[in-house]
């Protein structure tokens, strides 16, 4: 990777991508893009609908880019809440970008999700290559994500590759729409108010993962030598499985006095478990050396810290 186009780049993971991406390869190789502009952009950035035909087209042919990591996409409630808007941006922005990729010879990463998983499923210690049936028009457009990167690798030999994403966790930018997001809104409330109602029940356990770790996963798998790569597009990968209890346990070590009570949102909690319990993800790890570096309590004490540096910074 030289030259790297990022749809989605003021979403969760663009947010935090861009960044790690321009101090990497150099501000001036990183073209920064999104549905709106915002205020003041920190490097190149140009507004992309990715719905929009030629558009990711256009603008990887002028900056000459050799990469297209596309992530614009409606997260899981959300996409639960307005399917049709969900296929149109989810599907019909990942077929452009994959076309734009094939015309102009360009290397492809997209995410998939542990979404792509439905309740047929086995729970734990999910398969990397396994049955997938999702109830979720997230998960729909997911698999069917997965399945056109790999038609778009063996038919036209484009270089397409992904992982299947747990809910990501970060202090940066919020997630906006996700089952996961709980998972960050409970370390604000921490800090906030000491306490937190949850939206997913007890026991309900999930894959989770530190954006750093994420982001650091792209960039290796983006790297890997092809000819270690056995799957190309859904490589699951997971740092933890754990319930709400699990981070209302971790936050008690760093403050004690926390407290966290549960009001369960019918819709999410559904989907929820819809999603497998713990995935494996021994294939990342033999194919390209994915590895994570936090568990739920080294990410709680950098999560709290970085929470109230930002919170500090912003009253000031
Ligand atoms: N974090 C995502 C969501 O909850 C899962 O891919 O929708």
């Amino acid at each position: 990777m030289k030259k790297i186009l990022v749809t989605g780049a003021l979403g969760q993971i663009g947010s935090e991508l861009t960044e790690q991406l321009r101090s990497t390869y150099g501000e001036d190789n990183i073209i920064a893009s999104d549905i709106r502009r915002p205020e003041n952009p920190s490097g190149i950035f140009e507004e992309i609908d990715v719905t929009k035909e030629k558009e990711i087209y256009e603008i990887s042919k002028k900056y000459k880019v050799d990469t297209i990591i596309h992530l614009a996409a409606l997260l899981s409630a959300k996409a639960e809440a307005f399917p049709k808007v969900a296929w149109e941006i989810n599907m019909g922005g990942l077929v452009n970008a994959l076309e734009a990729a094939k015309q102009l010879d360009l290397k492809f990463f997209t995410p998939s999700s542990i979404g792509a998983f439905g309740p047929s499923t086995p729970k734990d210690n999910t398969p990397q290559d396994t049955l997938q049936r999702p109830t979720t028009m997230y998960g729909v457009n997911k698999v069917a994500g997965e399945l056109l990167c790999d038609y778009y690798f063996s038919r036209f030999g484009v270089d397409t590759r992904g992982v299947r994403f747990p809910g990501l966790i970060s202090y940066v930018t919020a997630p906006g729409g996700g089952t996961t997001d709980y998972a960050v809104e409970v370390y604000y409330e921490a800090i906030r108010k000491g306490t937190y109602t949850s939206y997913i029940a007890q026991g309900t356990h999930m894959d989770m993962m530190y954006m750093p770790d994420a982001l650091n996963a792209i960039i290796q798998l983006m790297e890997a030598d092809p000819d270690r790569l056995k799957h190309r597009n859904a490589f699951n990968i997971t740092a933890m499985s754990a319930a709400p209890e699990h981070f209302a346990a971790s936050i008690c070590k760093q403050i004690p006095d926390f407290e966290m009570d549960y009001q369960v949102d019918p819709v999410r909690q559904g989907i929820a478990e819809s999603w497998p319990d713990s995935i494996n993800a021994d294939a990342a790890k033999e194919e390209w050396g994915f590895e994570a570096a936090y568990d739920i309590d080294s990410m709680t004490i950098d999560m709290l810290k970085k929470i109230r540096e930002k919170l500090k910074k912003n009253s000031a």
